[in-house]
């Protein structure tokens, strides 16, 4: 199977818009040499939320959804339900085809299906980063959580699958995009909820935090229960590459103990990668196949269960 997109190859097309842009080095260059493109899919910057377009009203409709309903109890509910891993058996390659039909609704910068997705990022930072294959299997496997959204896996509605990340337990920090919509949240009045701390103690351990329930946090249960062999790192990055507050504003760094603050730099690495990586490109999936199975075979067993 090849995956064809209209335009041209990724390197020629990110060296014109640098030149149609007129951007300085320092602000289109950072860690491993990768040159991010400055506009997405639809001509526009990337996660520009308050952007002129069409998808602008759905994006902020998604988040009210999304922040009404991403309680503390819910996200327990979801995790133990999830973690039963009683659906399907399948191989991490197998489930990439699978997500080929899937659209993410919450994202401003892609309407792609998700396998060129995948393959797009994991062959950047493929390049740049050539010694650290765990890190190209991680960015191959870092969205197909996204299989939620399919009637085999209960077929969540949108706002329980995509969309930035963030804890549940404790306050909402304010550089949450759309913050403005968890006054609703029923946490949002809930004393138990709704401070600093909330039902953490400080430098608990990312891990002990519940996130707000989605692609991420399933994705790290699968592969956590099936024994997967990637490093920390790599679970890090799959379990926290939506948490935009963190990533991106800091936020939430008081929970965080010293394993997370080294793995830290990783997510922020290969968040460069997943954000602008979705452009146009074209990648014979049938020529890099080979590679990514043999990284499979590495860091998963064959058979996964879902
Ligand atoms: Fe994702
Ligand atoms: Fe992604």
């Amino acid at each position: 199977m090849t995956i064809v997109i209209d335009q041209l190859q990724f390197g020629i097309e990110v060296e014109e818009k640098r030149v149609l842009n007129n951007e300085s080095e320092s602000e289109s260059e950072f860690n491993g040499g990768f040159i991010m493109p400055t506009a997405n899919t639809f001509g526009q910057n990337f996660r520009d939320y308050e952007a002129e377009s069409e998808r602008q009203e759905g994006v902020e409709n998604f988040y009210k959804i999304n922040h009404i309903n991403q309680t503390y109890d819910f996200v327990k509910k979801m995790r133990e339900e999830y973690r039963k891993m009683d659906r399907v058996e399948m191989s991490i390659w197998e489930c990439c085809e699978l997500l080929n039909d899937v659209i993410d609704e919450s994202d401003p910068d892609l309407d792609e299906p998700q396998i060129e997705h995948l393959l797009q990022t994991a062959e950047a930072i493929r390049k740049d980063f050539p010694n650290e294959d765990w890190l190209h299997l991680t960015a191959l496997v870092h969205d197909l959580g996204k299989v939620l959204l399919l009637p085999i896996f209960g077929e969540l509605p949108q706002w329980a699958v995509v969309g930035d990340t963030y804890p549940v337990g404790c306050a909402f920090d304010e550089s949450i995009i759309h913050h403005e919509y968890f006054k609703e949240n029923p946490d949002y009045q809930n004393p138990a909820y709704n401070t600093k701390y909330g039902v953490y103690r400080e430098r608990c351990g990312l891990d002990n935090v519940m996130m707000s329930w989605g692609h991420d946090d399933y994705m790290y249960l699968v592969a956590k229960e099936n024994k997967s062999t990637l490093p920390s790192a790599g679970l890090l990055i799959i379990r926290y590459h939506s948490f935009y507050a963190l990533h991106r504003a800091g936020a939430y760094k008081h929970l965080m103990n010293e394993e997370d603050e080294e793995n830290l730099k990783w997510v922020q690495i290969f968040n460069k990668y997943d954000l602008y990586s979705k452009s146009k490109v074209r990648i014979d999936v049938e020529k890099v196949k080979p590679y990514y199975l043999s990284l499979i075979e590495k860091y998963f067993p064959a058979k996964l269960r879902w």
